[in-house]
């Protein structure tokens, strides 16, 4: 570590931990002290990231007895099925209760090595190194593990706080372009949603962003975290304020059902369904169209979608009320009222949500 790499402290009732940002951290041994991480560790990472980055990794983690399990990539293979898998290898490779679970990856492989750790032995520790963008901002922080099920994404998990998480954006380099922009709309979220200066800052540096700037880099990822971390410090369990996190996501969720899972990355369908909240907070009043002009801008300057594909406002509107952030049958959604100020609308009009879902189909 060195005097540009900066430390994020993530209090929850589920643990204590650091997120470390920096360059180059998975190849320095000072990252996995001791006290992070035992005399065992079990690395789950996939058959992409793998020849990228465990022997460099495991390199760093010296002389400690390491098995590393390298899973198919993909979305589809976050199941059941795969997470039994990881717990096979465990078993068969004897770890013990004072075993650390390494999760190198994406945040498919970070949930599923979450939850392993969160289940084995009825818990053990989890360390996160993330390296989507996407995962550094976001799916790595916060305690949130699992696996999809055929009924539906997400469905089947536990929280599971990591011990910590090691944040390298020297290893989003070789992120292919479409995934890191995706990475970028989360970023954009954390400044549209609840930071006006942040989103300022990411509007001056969109071009260092777009090259991959370390420095840049390093600046948004912390600031992420630290957006995320200070919300997940409040609400844990998302009774309540971590919902703002969600900013975009109802409208985004129903864009991936309807497109089929995988046309659209998720970061994509978030930021077009950014854009539709913020169309929905500017028809109720509350948003300034200037406002909603520089986060439909931002998303442009980064190529991601900022309308919806052509799908009717009904069937749209029919998924989102499927959507597990939906209570009692109400549409709940985040709104905004300014850049970086947004909040939790619990009973949103549907005449409204349905307008502006015609508006945008009608481009
Ligand atoms: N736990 C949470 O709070 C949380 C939050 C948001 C999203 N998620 C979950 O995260 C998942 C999506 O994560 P994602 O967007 O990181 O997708 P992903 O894990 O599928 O990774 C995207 C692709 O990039 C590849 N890849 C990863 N790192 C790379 C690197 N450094 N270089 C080259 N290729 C690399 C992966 O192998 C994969 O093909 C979803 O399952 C979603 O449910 C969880």
């Amino acid at each position: 570590m060195d005097d540009s790499d900066a430390v994020i402290r993530v209090e929850t009732g589920g643990g204590a931990y650091d997120v470390t940002v920096g360059t180059g951290l998975i190849d320095q041994p000072e990252c996995f002290p001791a006290d992070v991480l035992g005399a065992e560790v079990f690395v789950v990472t996939n058959e992409t990231v793998g020849p990228l980055y465990a022997d460099r990794l495991t390199a760093a983690l010296g002389s400690r007895r390491i098995t590393l399990m390298t899973l198919p990539d993909g979305e589809e293979h976050k199941t059941l099925e795969s997470f039994a898998r990881i717990i096979d290898a465990m078993v068969a490779a004897r770890m013990h209760r004072d075993a650390t679970v390494i999760g190198l990856g994406g945040g498919v492989i970070g949930d599923m090595a979450g939850f392993a750790a969160a289940s084995y032995q009825r818990g053990v520790a989890v360390v996160q190194v993330p390296t989507t963008l996407l995962a550094q901002v976001d799916a790595a922080v916060g305690g949130k593990t699992g696996v999809n099920h055929p009924g539906g994404k997400n469905l089947i998990g536990a929280f599971h706080q990591p011990r910590a998480v090691i944040a390298d954006v020297a290893v989003l380099d070789t992120l292919p372009e479409r995934e890191y922009r995706a990475g970028l709309a989360e970023v954009v979220k954390y400044g549209a949603g609840l930071d006006a200066d942040f989103f300022s800052w990411i509007e001056a540096n969109a071009q260092a962003l777009l090259q991959r700037d370390a420095e840049a880099l390093r600046v948004a990822v912390c600031r992420s975290c630290e957006a995320k971390a200070a919300v997940v410090q409040q609400d844990e369990r998302e009774a309540g304020r971590r919902a703002l996190l969600n900013l975009g996501h109802t409208f985004g969720h129903a864009i991936e059902v309807a497109t089929g899972y995988g046309s659209w990355l998720h970061g994509e369908a978030v930021a077009a369904g950014m854009v539709l909240a913020g169309r929905l907070s500017g028809r109720l009043g509350l948003l300034p169209a200037d406002d909603a002009a520089r986060l439909e801008n931002l998303l442009s300057v980064f190529g991601l979608p900022v309308a919806p594909p052509p799908i009717s406002a009904d069937r749209l509107l029919d998924l989102m009320r499927m959507d597990k952030k939906v209570l009692s049958g109400r549409l709940r959604l985040i709104l905004m009222k300014g850049l970086g100020d947004s909040f939790v609308e619990a009973d949103c009009p549907e005449g409204e949500v349905r307008a502006v879902l015609h508006a945008a189909a009608a481009g």
